[in-house]
């Protein structure tokens, strides 16, 4: 078969080794051809693409970014963009797409497979947040390194008697402040499932202090709200899928705190260094799993599918069901962190 491979949208550890997977799978076991369109939709909008090699899938699956390149292209934002597309696959002559991306390029993903194009996903994002599965690769990596970073700043926010305020990624689901957050033994974990008032955070701060600890460490995802003021105020700018560019939060936390406890405070925003370098193991295994049940659903026809993690197991579900809500961070979870808050 002549295969095209893309990834869209926001770039995530563990992307290089789907493609290795899907890569030498395909062309060791099925004899499959294999071309790379780059940056996303916009690459099989305008024709951006490379073939690939099995050499291309060598030496791959450490490395963080997508050898691909990446966009957040929509080609429903593009006069045409569709027809476009459409046209494009039938001149390259491709038998199937495999698209590694998140909710956005996967509901894409979904739009074409209901013009017959042949394809199958594979569920990418740091954020967690894509339904019908129980894990996204790269989810692990952004967790790793948020925790590092919880740890480094435990010890130096003790050093000082300072709240540092760790800002990390998560726009509608906070899972990865969640997990950093339990991991690294965060004193409060904000999200934006979450709702919390200042005087809230002020209380649990308050309280640590009461027993001698003068020092905490709260995480907030970007994508948090006080009850008294909205997200909305800190918008930048949206992207073509109407996404909004977060950012801010860790401070407004930080400076309320400063202010009304007389404590040194500090923010700390990790943003994309959660989502660069190398992938943890996890994610190279779970990467590698989804690749080569990726490629084997193509050649079992199973389209209109993607890979998804069901307990240890890699099966395939209808992409309705993976890009249907934003799957957001269950309350069992998150009573585990509030276990340990103030
Ligand atoms: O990949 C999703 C995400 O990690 C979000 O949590 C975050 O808001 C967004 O990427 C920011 O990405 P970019 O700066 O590439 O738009």
């Amino acid at each position: 078969m002549k295969i095209g491979l893309l990834t869209g949208g926001g770039d995530c550890p563990g992307l290089n080794a789907v493609i290795r997977a899907v890569g030498r799978k395909g062309i060791d076991y099925y004899n499959d051809k294999f071309i790379g369109i780059k940056h996303g939709w916009a690459g099989l909008m305008s024709l951006d693409y490379v073939d690939l090699e099995r050499k291309n899938f060598s030496g791959i699956l450490h490395l963080g970014g997508t050898i691909l390149g990446s966009s957040r292209t929509n080609p429903a934002k593009e006069e045409g963009g569709f027809d476009k597309v459409l046209k494009n696959f039938k001149e390259l002559e491709l038998d199937a797409l495999v698209v590694i991306g998140g909710n956005d390029t996967l509901g894409v993903a979904l739009k074409l497979s209901d013009k017959s194009i042949p394809l199958v996903g594979v569920p990418k994002t740091i954020d967690n947040d894509i339904s019908a599965t129980d894990m996204s690769f790269g989810f692990d990596t952004a967790v790793s390194v948020a925790t590092e970073a919880i740890d480094r700043l435990h010890t130096t926010a003790e050093s000082h008697h300072r709240c540092i305020v760790v800002e990390v990624m998560g726009r509608h689901a906070g899972w990865i402040a969640t997990h950093a957050g339990i991991a690294g033994g965060a004193d409060i974990v904000l999200i934006p499932e979450e709702s919390f008032s200042i005087d809230d955070v002020i209380d649990k701060i308050q309280r640590r202090m009461t027993r001698g600890k003068f020092f905490s460490i709260v995480v907030v995802a970007e994508g948090f709200q006080f009850k008294e003021n909205s997200w909305k105020d800190r918008i930048r700018e949206t992207d073509d899928f109407g996404n909004v560019r977060l950012g801010g939060v860790g401070e407004l936390v930080a400076n309320e705190i400063e202010k009304r406890l007389n404590i040194e405070s500090r923010v700390v925003v990790l943003g994309h260094v959660l989502r660069g370098g190398v992938p943890t193991a996890f994610d190279r295994i779970l990467g590698t799993k989804y690749g080569i049940a990726a490629i084997d659903m193509v050649h079992k026809e199973q389209f209109g599918m993607m890979t998804a993690l069901r307990g240890t197991k890699v099966v395939p579900v209808p992409l309705v069901e993976g890009v249907k809500e934003s799957k957001t961070v269950d309350k069992e979870t998150y009573e585990i962190a509030k276990v340990f808050f103030g």
